[in-house]
């Protein structure tokens, strides 16, 4: 088993389950073209995610981690016109071609980017004291996994949604000799998860297009505080 055959399965599902869609695809060229890391989820996972957010009727989206806006895109498009995602994200070029790539997929009008540091822009929005969000995509820099699973069960109700991606990274969250901060960021989650009585989680190891890794899947099982983190 190796990466060649999971890109070359990756491709035949997609071949067959997801049609080419120009503005994702134009959303990767620009992406690149402005110099940003391909990093984004799969296509089989913007999928998922956009699934997921259709099965429990999601109005209202928060993703952290915005990248060039693709995962955003599937997002959005789970949301009707009058649903709401609001995606934050760090740097502010990026940003930018988040927005152009949103616009250009007719998207601009209900997803709104914020730039910064998310564990900045997270207290602003638990401030704001709107609604609670439905479902929430974790996706920024690893290390800091555990702190917006915190702030995302404080955004959110029972019955909403958190989905955590990178939770596998090839396996090393095992190795005992692996100390980075991104690793163990994950870890942390794992345990503030396995500690929190509000919700029901499980992982799922995934290899693909993207290598081996994995994604967390959480049930906000009872009201979430609203005090701050
Ligand atoms: N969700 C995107 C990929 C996100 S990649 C997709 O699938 O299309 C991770 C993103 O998190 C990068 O764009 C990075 O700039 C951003 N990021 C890193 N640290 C951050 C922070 N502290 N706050 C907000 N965003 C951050
Ligand atoms: C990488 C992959 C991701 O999905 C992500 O969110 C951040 C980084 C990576 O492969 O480096
Ligand atoms: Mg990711």
């Amino acid at each position: 088993m190796d990466q060649e055959r999971w890109t070359e399965v990756d491709r035949y599902i997609a071949e067959r389950v997801l049609p080419a869609d120009s503005a994702l695809e134009a959303a990767l060229a620009a992406s690149d073209a402005a110099g940003l890391p391909a990093i984004q989820v799969s296509p089989s996972m913007g999928k998922l995610l956009q699934l997921l957010a259709q099965s429990i009727g999601a109005r209202r989206i928060l993703e952290i981690g915005t990248l060039g806006g693709y995962s955003t895109i599937w997002l959005a498009r789970a949301v009707a016109p009058s649903g709401r995602v609001v995606t934050l994200e760090l740097n502010s070029a990026f940003a930018e071609v988040a927005r152009s790539n949103l616009g250009r997929a007719g998207l601009g009008e209900r997803v709104e980017v914020l730039v910064g540091p998310a564990l900045e822009t997270l207290p602003l929005l638990a401030a704001e004291a709107s609604e609670p969000f439905d479902l929430i995509f974790i996706d920024a820099d690893k290390e800091s996994t555990a702190e917006y699973f915190r702030w995302a069960l404080n955004l959110s109700r029972r019955g909403s949604l958190i989905v955590v991606d990178n939770v596998v990274r090839e396996g090393t969250l095992i190795d005992d000799d692996r100390r980075d901060a991104h690793i163990q960021g994950i870890r942390d989650f794992y345990a503030l998860a396995a500690a929190e009585p509000r919700v029901s989680m499980t992982a799922i190891q995934t290899v693909g297009i993207k290598g081996y890794d994995g994604f967390a899947v959480a049930l906000v099982s009872a009201e979430a505080q609203t005090s701050s983190c």
